[in-house]
């Protein structure tokens, strides 16, 4: 079991039991909604996907949502919260970043605020290029560079954000058009400001 995996595993039963993290989930899915088109026939993949707090409140606009996540705590809160809300077109995958993708095929991917716990963002993008159709579209939403003090412990974050200039060069090195930005969210906490960024763009 991998300490990223051990930490999320603790903490997945109470992590919507927090204001900050539901209305930058709420901005970042607005957000995403507005750049990116779905339809009834899109499979879509959220990776990160956490408890839900995002791919949740996009599947009712898709044919199929497949949250993938390497913490099985985590996907029981998903699959749960799916449930609930009678979200049937809704499955679950256990998937590390570094695991192989398989024979998936999906139309849309989208991510938030998981980029900065995988070690090697461009090769995640990559795969990522491999699973989606043509012209299929990847929508990232995650910190703006910052100086290491969003997380009170920074075990497991690799990254204080990215630059927009990062951003460019993981999409368009890995198959995929030059990206357009949307400030997604200002997370304001112990005096400081964090923007969140949403990147998109289409396989090119
Ligand atoms: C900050 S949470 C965000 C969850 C959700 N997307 C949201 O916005 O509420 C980051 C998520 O990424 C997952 N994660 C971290 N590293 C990962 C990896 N290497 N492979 C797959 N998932 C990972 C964690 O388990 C966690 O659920």
């Amino acid at each position: 079991m991998t300490d990223t995996k051990q930490r999320f595993d603790a903490v997945a039963q109470q992590w919507d039991q927090n204001d900050m993290r539901l209305s930058l989930a709420k901005n970042i899915t607005d957000a995403i909604l507005e750049s990116v088109s779905f339809s009834k026939d899109d499979c879509v993949l959220d990776f990160g996907c956490g408890t839900g707090l995002v791919g949740l409140n996009i599947a009712p606009f898709v044919g199929k949502l497949v949250g993938a996540d390497l913490s099985s705590a985590m996907l029981e809160q998903f699959q749960r919260k799916a449930d609930e809300s009678g979200l049937s077109h809704v499955e679950t995958l256990a998937l590390d970043a570094d695991a192989n993708f398989g024979t998936w095929q999906f139309d849309r991917i989208v991510s938030a605020m998981a980029f900065h716990h995988i070690e090697e963002p461009s090769r995640l993008i990559r795969k990522f290029s491999r699973i989606l159709s043509n012209k299929g579209l990847l929508a990232i939403a995650d910190l703006d560079k910052e100086d290491g003090s969003f997380h009170s412990d920074n075990t497991g974050v690799y990254h204080f954000g990215f630059s927009r200039e990062e951003w460019v060069r993981f999409f368009t090195e890995n198959g995929f058009e030059k990206p357009s930005f949307v400030q997604a969210h200002t997370v304001s906490k112990n005096g400081k400001t964090y923007e969140i960024i949403l990147c998109f763009a289409a396989k090119a």
